[in-house]
């Protein structure tokens, strides 16, 4: 499963690509918004820090498939290889989605909160889909049983479209797309630290470390204990 980093903050972007092994950045229109900055020099700034080799998911704002083509291929023409489009799932979408891929995109199917639209997306040509987690869960519905049930369906029908989950607010709807089938996950910075920290794994290398500072001195390395004969 790959991991993505939702966001357009700059800082965070490059604090966690430093950090944690991502495969791409996913923004979406509120997030861009929320920075207050020139597009080209704000997605230009993102392209650069993430390097190359990584995917960068930049969504299409046209209410008309032919403006989105237009947008996708400005943006393909400014930020170059791994540039993937997002395309919210409306039938100027699913039109968009179907043009997108003919000319060599590999777009990202959004705003899913159905199997029937990720059904659909795939049918199209989209090469991701983007359901919905949280948000699902946040009006009593069940966004990791979504998840599983658009992953049975890409299985039973033979649709080679990735899952890419989106929209999280803890470990466990992280966890529960992992199992349910998910390829991709993207989440915000604040939610990586809380996958990776557990109080025994804390306190375990703090047992370790103790102990080899009783051994060789607070602070030592392997380094600082190696050069001492
Ligand atoms: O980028 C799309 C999705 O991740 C939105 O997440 O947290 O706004 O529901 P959220």
């Amino acid at each position: 499963m790959l991991y993505f980093l939702d966001s357009a903050d700059t800082q965070a972007i490059a604090a966690a690509f430093d950090l944690w092994p991502l495969a791409g950045v996913t923004t979406n229109p509120s997030l861009i918004a929320r920075e207050k900055r020139p597009l080209r020099d704000l997605l230009l700034e993102i392209r650069r820090l993430i390097g190359p080799g990584t995917m960068f998911h930049v969504q299409l704002l046209g209410s008309e498939a032919g403006i989105m083509v237009e947008e996708a291929q400005r943006l393909r023409d400014l930020l170059g290889d791994g540039f993937h489009p997002k395309v919210p799932v409306t039938p100027q979408g699913l039109k968009a989605i179907r043009l997108l891929a003919g000319l060599g995109f590999e777009p990202t199917a959004t705003a899913i909160v159905s199997p029937s639209q990720a059904l659909l997306a795939a049918r199209a040509g989209a090469a991701f889909t983007a359901p919905y987690v949280n948000r699902l869960d946040m009006i009593n519905g069940d966004g990791v049983g979504v998840v599983g049930e658009i992953a049975r369906l890409f299985a039973l029908h033979g649709l080679p479209t990735k899952i890419l989950a989106a929209s999280f607010k803890s470990v466990q709807q992280v966890h529960g797309v992992a199992t349910a089938g998910a390829h991709t996950v993207t989440l915000a910075p604040d939610l990586l630290g809380p996958l990776l920290s557990h109080p025994l794994t804390e306190s375990g290398i703090a047992g370790f470390l103790a102990d080899w500072a009783g051994c060789y001195g607070p602070g030592h390395t392997v380094l600082d204990a190696l050069a001492t004969p």
